[in-house]
């Protein structure tokens, strides 16, 4: 259609159809789809039969056969014919399932989550959906938020790149194309701000903080040309995001230039009202529509009160046509109104659903999301060793997320089953030790199964025998895999927690097999970063494997034979002990720091604990062992026209091939406002055979040294700077330059 004929439809519209394509209901209310899920609280819309049949988009519906059915059974009933948009939480893959999104993080790898995010499309698309809310970009800094592993991490600029990279990925040139979908920038903003890290908690930051760390990476999304952004939950500031018109009309549309449109999270308008915010359901669509929210999704406040303010003249009709026109221009982007069923088509979803080529580039991204802790030489093993496969994951196939709702656990390989397929002639034992958690642990208020029973039925039957068994193969063996971690659903959208210790009786079964073999590799699986200081001290081996999806028994065997060298960085911080959180990188310098180790009184430390991390953000071995020169300069000066370049030659002084992720990181060492110690400026994997050396370089200029300066205007500032590069935050490799 063309923008005209969009204009001509909308002044053909009644007010009731136009309000109407401001509603998103659940697929539920429009009969049986191959999957409905439901992400939220189920509440009274108080809506009429007539909003539910002209209602202009469905949430979390799946299956091509059944939304070509609704879509053609609602166009038929509508009095302009205008299709349906079905949209659907596909986080980390559709059927194939990625990694977790802070998995992805840790690749450093922004080319192979584009990649992963345009299989999930292909596959998103076959079914006929047409937006997918995914990236989730929010930045977060403290590991007790639940949704930590829906995140890439704590670091404004790797997360930026991540936004953009998924969605090119998921929209490619044109969303109109066969295999595109429309990407769904969230949580706008600020959701990962929440204090003490409880879920939808308050978000307090200075403007500075937010717009030099928190808004960079829905921005860069939005550059990337997201057609939708989604609002989040928390208050920003004292105002609830979803009617904070600063934010929504300033921020996003008039600063960023944002034009797509602005959905509501799942019933985020009506709690304006528990918020404290709104008055009632009247307000709160008032207050929500003045702000520019243009769907509402799951509550009745739009469809029920809307109308009712346009009739008593409280809101201009304008105001609605502003949204319904960005809803209309949006399926016309999707090509909807020539094509309603768009690529849905059960052949092509039977097609690529898990195909070899979606499942070869999970494996791939599984294996480059993996971070390798430690490793005392016992990693990686060989086949002529004997290896005892130990703990409550080596048969769980609960290994990809919360959000992995469109995925189906069965199809994911597990350890056993991978460690049988790739070491078919050693000689290997598999036993569990103990359970995930303890026999009686509840997820108080989720509905999905708990198959712990069914997982550890021989733990349950006797743990005695369970916990014998694992010491006697571990002692029998030259090597144990110990694969331990949390459960999948003590991670993702409201499961934050305040002790993100191991279980009780996992650190037990770590013990026990300990005592009899030094050799103990622990193979992780967890969406939040985890207190390891006990396991980095006495393990032999960690590898950080997070929530692999699909693939990740097989990339995970991969990693541990050696077919694959480990590449990972930790996207976020790794703290020592609850008590240092939240604890970050790029965060500023006290007006008394400790230096070095000198026990000083009146400098800002902790009595109990040191303030480094356990493992520093951007930290991650490999197999392979690298050695940095010294940084040099092309210049030692620079204006802001011009630029420098920083270089060192990296060279692979370890005996096999590896990748290393290689990180520039700046400080501008005195500004109007004060400036974080380090922060992440540039990246890039380079793979060197031994022996093999290669010069990398960084390219400096203005846009690596601006920040928000004191007077609130974006630029740089004159003075000295550090520059370090290395293969973590904690890198000291470093040397100095000015701008003039
Ligand atoms: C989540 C969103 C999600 C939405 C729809 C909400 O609870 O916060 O991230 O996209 O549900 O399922």
């Amino acid at each position: 259609m063309t923008d005209q004929e969009l204009h001509l439809l909308l002044e053909d519209m009644s007010l009731q159809e136009k309000i109407d394509q401001l509603l998103q209901l659940t697929a539920d209310f429009y009969g049986k789809t191959d999957r409905d899920v439901v992400t939220g609280p189920a509440s009274e819309l108080g809506i009429s039969m007539e909003d539910i049949d002209l209602a202009g988009s469905v949430l979390n519906g799946t299956g091509a056969k059944a939304l070509m059915q609704i879509q053609d059974a609602y166009m038929d009933r509508h009095p302009h014919h205008i299709p349906l948009l079905f949209m659907m939480d596909v986080i980390h893959g559709y059927r194939t399932i990625f990694p977790a999104p802070i998995a992805q993080g840790a690749s450093f790898d922004p080319e192979i989550s584009k990649r992963a995010a345009s299989v999930a499309a292909r596959e998103t698309s076959a079914a006929g959906i047409h937006v997918v809310f995914s990236p989730m970009v929010d930045l977060v800094r403290d590991p007790r938020w639940g949704r930590v592993m829906e995140s890439t991490g704590e670091d404004p600029y790797l997360n930026s790149r991540f936004a953009a990279a998924q969605i090119h990925g998921f929209q490619g040139d044109d969303m109109k194309e066969d295999g595109k979908v429309c990407g769904c920038i969230k949580h706008f903003a600020g959701y990962g701000g929440a204090e003490a890290g409880r879920e939808y908690n308050t978000v307090q930051v200075s403007e500075h903080t937010f717009r030099e760390y928190y808004l960079p990476s829905y921005e860069a999304g939005i550059k990337a040309g997201a057609g939708m952004v989604m609002t989040s939950f928390n208050t920003v500031n004292d105002i609830p995001a979803t009617i904070n018109q600063k934010l929504m009309r300033q921020m996003l549309r008039e600063e960023m230039g944002f034009d797509g449109v602005l959905i509501s999270d799942y019933a985020a308008i009506l709690e304006t009202v528990a918020h404290g915010a709104s008055s009632d359901k009247k307000d709160a669509a008032h207050k929500a529509l003045l702000a520019g929210v243009d769907i509402d999704m799951m509550t009745g406040c739009y469809a029920g009160e809307l109308a009712k303010l346009v009739k008593e003249g409280t809101i201009p009709e304008s105001l609605i046509d502003e949204s319904v026109l960005r809803i209309l221009q949006l399926k016309n982007q999707l090509g909807l109104f020539e094509h309603p069923h768009k690529d849905a088509d059960p052949e092509k979803e039977a097609r690529y659903i898990l195909c070899p080529e979606h499942r070869a580039l999970a494996r791939e991204a599984a294996a480059a999301s993996c971070v390798l802790l430690k490793n005392d030489k016992v990693l990686p093993i060989r086949p002529s060793q004997k290896v005892a496969f130990i703990g409550p994951y080596i048969d769980n196939y609960e290994i990809c997320s919360s959000w992995a709702v469109t995925g189906h656990p069965e199809d994911s390989v597990t350890i056993r089953q991978a460690a049988k397929e790739l070491l078919p002639d050693s000689d290997l034992t598999f036993c569990h030790g103990t359970t995930l958690l303890p026999r009686d642990h509840v997820f108080a208020g989720f509905a999905e199964p708990n198959r712990a029973e069914e997982f550890y039925a021989d733990v349950f039957a006797d743990p005695e025998k369970a916990l014998a068994d694992a010491v006697a193969a571990a002692k029998a063996a030259d090597v144990v895999i110990l694969c331990l971690g949390e459960h999948y659903l003590q991670t993702g959208e409201a499961t934050s927690r305040t002790e993100l210790s191991l279980p009780e009786n996992q650190m037990e079964l770590f013990c026990a097999v300990k005592t009899v073999n030094p050799n103990v590799a622990v193979v992780l699986f967890n969406g939040h970063p985890l207190l390891l200081d006990e396991l980095s001290r006495n393990a032999a081996a960690i590898l950080q494997a997070w929530l692999p999806g699909t693939e990740g028994g097989h990339a995970i065997l991969d990693l541990l034979t050696g077919t694959k060298n480990p590449s990972g960085k930790l996207p976020m911080t790794f703290p020592r002990n609850m008590g240092q959180i939240p604890i970050y990188y790029n965060h500023f310098s006290t007006g008394r720091p400790l230096t070095g180790t000198d026990p000083q009184r009146f400098v800002s430390k902790y009595t109990d604990t040191p303030n480094t991390p356990l493992f520093p953000f951007g930290y991650g071995l490999s197999y392979a062992e690298f050695s940095y020169s010294d940084v040099s300069l092309s210049s030692d000066s620079l204006t802001s026209e011009d630029s420098i370049t920083a270089s060192v030659q990296l060279k692979n002084t370890g005996a096999c091939t590896g990748t290393e992720v290689v990180q520039l990181y700046i400080q501008d060492v005195a500004a109007s406002t004060v400036r974080p110690v380090r922060e992440l400026k540039g990246f890039t994997r380079i793979t060197l055979t031994p022996g093999e050396t290669q010069t990398v370089s960084f390219r400096i200029s203005e846009a690596e040294l601006s920040f928000h300066r004191a007077d609130g205007s974006y630029g740089t500032e004159p003075g000295a700077f550090r520059v370090w590069i290395g293969g973590s935050s904690a890198t000291e490799n470093g040397t100095g330059f000015t701008l003039r």
